[in-house]
């Protein structure tokens, strides 16, 4: 896959993932006005950094949808020794035929991984197959209760002179840094809030309103941070991609007057779920 394919990709995620059974409806476009132009922002920087491989199928019929002869894709993450495969989707005419099973062979290196499922059937088999346990994931969301939401000390504005932080973190909670994803993400212009008092630690991404990832040392920690970014966001909040293991943000937002959905599963292989830890949708 090359970034001139990054257009067609888009053309097939869009119907692969629309009115998938069960998954409740996302929030409004209002609250995410960046989603399409920030996934192709994403999808640039996984091509680009290239540790991860990233494939497209192609098909040369002409009647393949208009999709520019691309069928299906799937592109991932290399993070030390954590894979994550980040996006997976192949037009619904095509399903069934061997061509998801053909592009996870292309990108599956094997061994510790780790990705966020959706609750399609072809794809909760695939993971199945390929080794992965899933564990139920839940987005937390609805109007906040404030008076949940008691003050919080030490946490503050974060920036990259706090990288060695972050990376130090992310070892501890997923074995794996990630420098350059969140360099991409400060890049992008997201807000990053920091924890570093000695003994405690963490970090949470926050794009927009919306919390995008946070890893913590320990579940106080991880819930200062997670009140700090919902006391500070819109009355209308939602927490995506929390998964069962982490039932410390499910109380958090059950405090503030959030409630969980069930959403989907977070995928991983050779490697319990991280805690704590809210993980990233696709850079996990
Ligand atoms: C997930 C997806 C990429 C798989 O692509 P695909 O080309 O259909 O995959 P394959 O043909 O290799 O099938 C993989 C397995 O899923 C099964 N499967 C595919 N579609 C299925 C369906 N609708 N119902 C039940 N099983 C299905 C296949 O039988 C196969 O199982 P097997 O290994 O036991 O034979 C595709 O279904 C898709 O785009 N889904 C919507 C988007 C999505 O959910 N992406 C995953 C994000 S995490």
């Amino acid at each position: 896959m090359t970034t001139d394919d990054i257009e067609a990709a888009l053309a097939v995620r869009a119907p692969a993932f629309d009115g998938l059974p069960d998954d409740p409806p996302a929030p409004p476009p209002e609250a995410r006005p960046r989603a399409a132009d920030w996934w192709q922002t994403r999808t640039r920087h996984l091509i680009e950094t290239g540790e991860g491989a990233c494939v497209v199928a192609e098909d040369d019929r002409e009647d393949d949808g208009g999709a520019g002869g691309v069928i299906g894709f799937a592109t991932s993450l290399q993070r030390d020794d954590l894979w994550c495969l980040a996006t997976f989707a192949v037009l619904p005419d095509r399903h069934g035929a061997g061509i998801g099973r053909a592009l996870l062979d292309a990108v599956d290196p094997g061994g510790r991984a780790m990705l966020s499922s959706s609750v399609h059937p072809g794809a909760m088999r695939t993971y199945h197959r390929r080794g992965f346990r899933l564990t139920p994931m839940m987005r937390l969301e609805g109007t906040l209760d404030r008076r949940g939401l008691p003050a919080v000390t030490g946490v503050r504005e974060g920036s990259p002179a706090d990288l060695d932080l972050l990376d130090a973190v992310d070892r501890r909670v997923r074995g794996a840094a990630r420098r350059i994803d969140h360099r991409l993400m400060l890049d992008a212009g997201h807000r990053l809030l920091v924890v570093d008092s000695g003994t405690r630690a963490g970090y949470a991404s926050i794009d927009g309103d919306a919390l995008e990832v946070l890893a913590a040392t320990d579940e106080d920690t991880a819930a200062d941070l997670m009140r700090t970014v919902l006391a500070e966001g819109p009355g209308s909040a939602w927490v995506p991609h929390v998964s069962g293991a982490n039932s410390w943000a499910v109380a958090v937002g059950l405090d503030a007057g959030l409630l969980p959905r069930t959403t989907g599963y977070l995928a991983t292989r050779g490697m319990a779920p991280p805690v704590p830890y809210v993980h990233h949708g696709s850079l996990l």
